[in-house]
């Protein structure tokens, strides 16, 4: 048993949803109210944040104790290792000086969350920091229940996955799976779009942005969104099964 440090702060992991302010728990609520330091993920310096937005709504003065922590938008872990390192030891340095700290991610933080990052490499360099996570309702569950499309049920097989992967990726998880989550489907939604036709589950399909928020938008018939670039908060859910 590691012994904690009685004067540290606790880090907590909290999910707030994916963007509904209503989709935020009582305890997210609750947590990033009392703690005196909330870290913020984002894409540059400047830039906007879902977490930010979601949490400024419903917390007052919240704004006053949020630090932005950049990441750049790249895929290359090689490249992101050094902002992840230099991110877990801003945020080990207010642990240690005592102060509870919170780090935001959109939907669940153990569900592709940068916190996950973060949680890794404070776990090995700090052993004795106190670390909770608060679970918040992911976008897959909330993109979902937009589109009114079952994740899985019975003895249904369901996989979730990042979808900057090659075509033969894509294909596999498809014959594997009842039910298949392309998260972040980016670079590669005119792929999925043609091996979905290929494999016959065009009308088997959704494609959910910026779910729970007013710019919701959900596309059943997924040919309509070939040759477009889809927004970084967008998902592509495909079933097997015909509903
Ligand atoms: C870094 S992952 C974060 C996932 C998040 N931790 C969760 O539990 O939902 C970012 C991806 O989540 C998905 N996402 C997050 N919020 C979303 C929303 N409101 N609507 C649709 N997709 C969303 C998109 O696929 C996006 O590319």
């Amino acid at each position: 048993v590691t012994k904690k440090t009685p004067a540290a702060g606790k880090l907590y992991g909290v999910g707030v949803g994916p963007g509904d302010s209503e989709l935020l728990t009582l305890k997210a609520l609750r947590v990033l109210a009392a703690v005196p330091v909330i870290f913020v993920p984002q894409k540059e310096a400047e830039s906007e944040s879902l977490a930010r937005a979601i949490i400024t709504r419903q917390i007052p003065g919240a704004e006053g104790k949020i630090t932005g922590l950049v990441f750049p938008m790249v895929r290359d872990e090689t490249r992101l290792a050094p902002f992840w390192e230099r991110a877990a030891e801003t945020i080990w340095q207010r642990l240690e000086s005592g102060q509870d700290c919170a780090l935001v991610n959109v939907g669940d933080p153990l569900l592709y969350g940068t916190f996950i990052h973060i949680l890794k490499i404070i776990q090995k360099k700090h052993p004795q920091a106190e670390v909770e996570v608060v679970p918040g309702v992911s976008s897959v569950n909330a993109a979902s229940a937009a589109a009114l499309f079952p994740l899985a049920s019975r003895d249904q097989r369901i996989a979730i996955v990042s979808a900057e992967r090659d075509a033969g990726f894509i294909r596999e998880t498809l014959e594997k799976f009842d039910t298949v989550v392309f998260m972040k489907p980016g670079s590669i939604l005119d792929q999925i779009i043609d091996i979905v036709e290929e494999m016959g589950l065009t009308g088997q399909c959704v494609y959910v942005q910026k779910c729970s928020t007013p710019e919701q938008e959900i596309v059943t018939d997924i040919r309509r969104l070939r040759g477009k670039k889809p927004d970084y908060f967008s998902m592509v859910i495909v079933r097997r099964e015909k509903w």
